[in-house]
């Protein structure tokens, strides 16, 4: 299965062809399953970022086919194209400065925290920011 990763270096970007050699005939790889591989085999200095690859951190976000997914839950498919997320600024190949990001967070949970008393409620706006995994694919 081929698809494209783009590239990025010292601001230099480049479309590099990767051809995904399944595991079986029936794997439905995703998308970090492809990046992972193309970095063991093809292109060993591959910049970019995963931790959990269960949805749960949210550090895996890419663009595919120019929309935001989170790589270890988007299924690859053949010509797809994987890019840098577009809303932030690249720093090599497929990662991104996130902390911009987390500076306004900061500012806004500062405001909603609720301290240190573990009796009392936090406010709603509190749950709906924990929720989030910040993966930053909303941006
Ligand atoms: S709110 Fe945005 S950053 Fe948070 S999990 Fe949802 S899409 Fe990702
Ligand atoms: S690796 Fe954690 S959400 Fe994808």
């Amino acid at each position: 299965m081929k698809v494209e990763i783009e590239t990025c270096r010292d601001g230099e970007i480049a479309i590099v062809e990767y051809d995904y050699a399944r595991r079986d005939p029936k794997e439905k790889p995703m998308i970090l399953d492809v990046l992972l591989q193309a970095q063991a085999s093809a292109i060993p200095d591959l910049a970019f970022r995963y931790g959990c690859r269960a949805r749960n951190c949210g550090v895996c976000t890419v663009d595919l086919n120019g929309q935001p997914r989170v790589a270890c839950r988007a299924r690859a498919r053949e010509g797809d194209r994987i890019s840098p997320l577009n809303t932030l600024p690249v720093l090599a190949d497929l990662v991104v400065r996130r902390d911009g990001v987390a500076r306004q967070m900061r500012n806004r949970l500062v405001r909603s925290a609720p301290g240190n008393d573990l009796n009392k409620e936090p406010p709603e706006d509190y749950n709906e920011l924990t929720a989030c995994i910040e993966c930053y694919a909303c941006l």
